[in-house]
């Protein structure tokens, strides 16, 4: 149906489109049209290349086969996954990015036809995109699988610190490199299955070793460097289908989950280097005990629901800090219908929003949108933190490591350095949880005991309808 000029005319307005997407996705005002253009150049694309020269007719069946199983089971996992397993899912599908690059690289490999016509120069050009691209895809694959499995609380969020784990790695490229001129030199293809093989093996288990090293504090940063590693992996498959598509978009995707990873680094003090290295994130200054609450470092000042409203009716200026426990409570909509309240009483809210609020970028922002909190009173903690010494009350919904003045103020801490929100420096600030438990990062939190602050024990949901019903009465 598409002729060649056609497909590169359509795959050149998808490029554009994925283009305009990033573009859109970087504001929340914009997000939707951005979000819209993505699905258009996404269609655009598929129908190209499914319709395409490439596909012949005896292979369109299996192709829309597959897409209809493919987009079925997506379909389902999107309608039923929370939004707080979004990270664990988009781990997952980085998994298959990395799997379908392998799978094609070995296709490519077996597949006669696929190089024919390759001599000299383009030839090794040929083995060379086939050995890299299987390279990224395995370690993409199985670094993903890794990160789901400590995302959804399957595998242990504590860091594997092998002994000479570097020395290890190292030996591990050696070897990789010296099978990649034995894969090189091989004249069939039985010759070159075996160091194939033994690559993948070993990018299989470097992928593996990689995130199992990386602790549970450095997770968020981890997703989005598999991101961009998924990008290059898709960006490889497309130099082995001469897809020029492919390319381009793995590329848009590898550079900007590259960017992304670099935003998060600095929004948690630490260099992509040392996230990589690994062994960061779970060895808590005061040590965690089993059942996951921190260790008494004080008195705190319990409130209940009447208090808080108390505390919201007499104040000029409110800041609210929402954080994971927010999203798992499902609480944005009462916290909305509160800012209504306050606002329509003369109350200045705003809302501050951390980089690794909750458990993925952007997540704070996705739910108070879903709320339909107003983009003019949510601000980013740079924006909000010279203002706290001003404001009378901050109620931070269950957020805790984002507002830990450890950070600052303790050097042994494991988040030391990570910026926070200075909601400590609020004539009053109350924190809303279930429990003393400690955050992702597993840390205890001095905020608590300060004599400015307040805690409202309960679930988030629950204790703002409470705290709604009393600010009405
Ligand atoms: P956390 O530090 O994880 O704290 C969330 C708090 O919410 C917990 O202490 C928990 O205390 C409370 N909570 C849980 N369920 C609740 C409920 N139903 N009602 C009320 N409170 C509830 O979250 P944060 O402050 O948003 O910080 C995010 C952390 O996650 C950072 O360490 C960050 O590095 C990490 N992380 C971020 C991302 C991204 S990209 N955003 C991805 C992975 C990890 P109780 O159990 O006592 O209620």
């Amino acid at each position: 149906m598409f002729t060649t000029e056609l497909a590169t005319v359509s795959y050149i307005g998808a490029t554009i489109l994925f283009i305009l997407s990033l573009g859109g996705l970087s504001n929340q005002q914009t997000a939707l049209r951005g979000n819209l253009y993505g699905m258009i150049g996404m269609t655009i694309a598929v129908l190209a290349t499914v319709f395409g020269p490439q596909v012949t007719g005896a292979g369109l069946p299996w192709i829309i086969g597959a897409m209809v199983l493919g987009g079925g089971i997506g379909l389902y996992a999107a309608r039923t996954v929370q939004m707080t397993q979004m990270p664990e899912l988009v781990a997952l599908m980085h998994s298959m990015v990395g799997l379908a690059a392998m799978l094609v690289g070995f296709s490519t490999f077996i597949d006669p036809e696929a190089s024919k016509g390759f001599v000299g120069a383009a030839k090794s050009i040929h083995e060379m995109e086939i050995y890299v691209g299987i390279l990224i895809g395995a370690v993409t694959f199985s670094g993903s699988i890794i990160a789901f499995g400590k995302l959804s609380g399957r595998i242990g969020g504590n860091p594997l610190l092998l002994p000479g784990r570097h020395w290890l790695n190292l030996a591990g490229l050696l070897v990789v490199i010296w099978f990649g001129r034995e894969f090189m030199n091989a004249h069939t293809i039985a010759d070159g299955m075996v160091p194939l093989m033994v690559m993948t093996v070993i990018a299989l288990l470097f992928g593996i070793h990689m995130v199992m090293a990386i602790g549970g504090a450095d997770m968020p940063v981890v997703v989005s460097m598999l991101n961009s590693y998924s990008g290059w992996a898709a960006a490889a498959t497309g130099f082995m289908l001469s897809n020029d598509l492919l390319i381009v978009t793995g590329a848009l995707v590898g550079s900007s989950g590259a960017i992304l990873s670099y935003i998060m680094c600095n929004a948690m003090n630490r260099s992509f280097i040392s996230v990589i290295a690994g062994g960061f994130g779970t060895t808590s200054a005061t040590p965690k005990p089993a059942d996951g609450a921190a260790q008494p470092a004080g008195e705190v000042v319990p409130v209940n629901a009447l208090e808080t409203a108390e505390l919201l009716r007499e104040a000029k200026s409110v800041v609210i800090v929402p954080g994971y426990g927010m999203a798992v409570a499902q609480a944005q909509h009462t916290v909305f219908e509160i800012t209504k309240f306050l606002r329509e009483k003369g109350v200045n809210v705003r809302f501050g929003i951390h980089p690794v609020a909750g458990r993925m970028p952007g997540h704070m922002n996705v739910l108070l949108a879903e709320a339909k909190v107003p983009y003019d009173i949510v601000f980013e903690m740079d924006e909000l933190n010279d203002d706290f010494p001003k404001t009378d009350v901050v109620m931070v919904i269950g957020a805790n490591d984002i507002v830990n003045p450890a950070a600052q103020d303790d050097p042994t801490s494991p988040i030391a350095g990570m910026p926070v929100l200075e909601v400590w420096k609020a004539k009053t600030s109350i924190v809303m949880k279930r429990s003393m438990a400690s955050g992702y990062a597993g840390v205890d939190n001095p905020l608590f005991y300060k004599d400015n602050n307040r805690m409202l024990f309960g679930d988030a949901k629950k204790m703002l309808d409470e705290v709604f019903i009393a600010l009405k009465a």
